[in-house]
């Protein structure tokens, strides 16, 4: 169910609101459980068979058990349902928004000599992956209202809205869940400089900055307007985070700056021709010894086919044109792309802290079950999700 946000740059929900956003993350629920155990269903039972004796074979990957299911009732109803339950999330809090801005402007101005800074960058030209596209059906997408508070506050409590209560109440299961494993697992490894690369509002940034509290954490991207909620955010927090407007592809950072270089949900909302380029500038702000670390959606070579299309629904139905041709590389290939020797890849599965606990995540540590893509449940926001991160050590 939807959490309330526990910070003070919430906006305050009255009960029509708490309301709609119950009603709307109900039927998510509903719609990524139940809607989907159905298609799976139509699926085994009738779509693939169907495609076998049409094409010869059974459907070999994500594009054909999309082909498969098209013509599906299972699939049209899940599909008509998901998009509309995705436009409802945003609608459901752009009016709360509009009637909190200038209590949120207030609440910004009175923590804005606490640490931290937030420098947007004048002249900036937004990226058109960012400003040319309603980003999962979010109209106006990260850049909505220009430079205010507007982008910011609606995406955290749209996300809240989106998330179901999987994300934990500042939404930040899955950076408190990736600092937790990496801190385990690596106890050497103590980063004094961490960068987290298409930070948004920094949600998943801060678990960072309280795993390491003597690390400088600077969270960049390449919205302005979501940098002024975040950094406000944060403040709020107690946490002493940088926020600067850049574009990850041309980080205005010496060489050898960081020693942990972060994003999570960020690579699959870029094409794989700036990708390309974010893990060369990953590659030579890192110093040597630091680690390139991405939370992201596993790709679709560790999974079933179908399991694969599962996820891949977003390219084709929820304005994410570049969430399948990233899903479709080889992880460890791109990372050896950028200058990292294969011999320092790693992958791992990671549980969510919140749904499973720290100690879960320590046992997975200790019984290397962390390693495996399990399908059923890694990557997908529904009960029992596991956070898939990649990534590679600089030597
Ligand atoms: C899905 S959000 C990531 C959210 C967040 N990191 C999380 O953990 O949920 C993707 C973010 O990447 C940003 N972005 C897209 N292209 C970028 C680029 N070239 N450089 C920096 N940020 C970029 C967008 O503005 C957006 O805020």
């Amino acid at each position: 169910m939807i959490p309330q946000l526990n910070h003070e740059m919430r906006p305050t929900l009255n009960t029509e609101d708490m309301a709609r956003g119950q009603f709307v993350s109900g039927l998510r629920s509903f719609i990524l459980h139940d809607l989907a155990a159905d298609m799976r269903y139509a699926y085994d039972n009738r779509a693939a068979a169907d495609f076998a004796s049409q094409h010869g074979h059974a459907p070999k990957d994500g594009a054909e058990v999309h082909k498969a299911l098209r013509p599906d009732p299972a699939f049209k109803v899940y599909s008509a349902l998901r998009v509309e339950a995705q436009r409802m999330v945003w609608n459901s809090v752009g009016p709360v928004v509009a009637r909190e801005l200038y209590k949120l402007n207030k609440a910004a101005e009175q923590v804005k000599d606490r640490p931290g800074q937030v420098k947007l960058a004048p002249g900036f030209e937004v990226p058109r992956n960012v400003s040319a596209l309603d980003v999962h059906l979010m109209p106006g997408s990260y850049t909505r209202g220009g430079d205010t508070l507007e982008a910011g506050a609606v995406y955290d409590q749209g996300l809240a809205v989106f998330s179901m209560g999987l994300m934990g109440e500042n939404l930040d299961d899955i950076g408190l869940s990736m600092a937790r494993y990496i801190s385990r697992k690596f106890r050497d490894f103590k980063p004094t400089a961490i960068l987290d690369m298409g930070c948004t509002i920094g949600h998943n940034t801060l678990p960072w900055k309280q795993t390491y509290p003597q690390a400088k954490v600077t969270a960049i991207d390449a919205a302005g307007s979501v940098l002024l909620y975040g950094s406000a955010r944060a403040k709020m927090l107690g946490q002493d985070v940088d926020f600067v407007q850049m574009s990850a592809d041309a980080l205005d950072f010496p060489d050898q700056s960081f020693d942990l270089v972060f994003s999570s949900m960020f690579l699959h909302e870029i094409s794989n021709k700036t990708r390309e380029k974010v893990f060369a500038e990953a590659y030579r702000v890192l110093k040597p010894g630091g680690l390139m670390l991405h939370m992201e959606l596993p790709p679709n070579d560790q999974m079933s086919a179908f399991d694969g299309f599962y996820l891949d629904w977003d390219s084709w139905y929820n304005e994410e044109p570049f969430y399948k041709a990233f899903r479709d590389q080889d992880t460890r290939t791109i990372c050896k792309a950028a200058g990292f020797g294969a011999d320092d890849y790693l992958q791992f599965v990671v549980p969510s802290i919140g749904i499973y606990g720290a100690d879960a995540i320590d046992d997975a540590i200790a019984h290397e079950e962390s390693q495996k893509v399990d399908q059923s449940t890694t990557g997908r926001l529904a009960e029992g999700v596991q956070w898939f991160g990649f990534g590679a050590w600089k030597r």
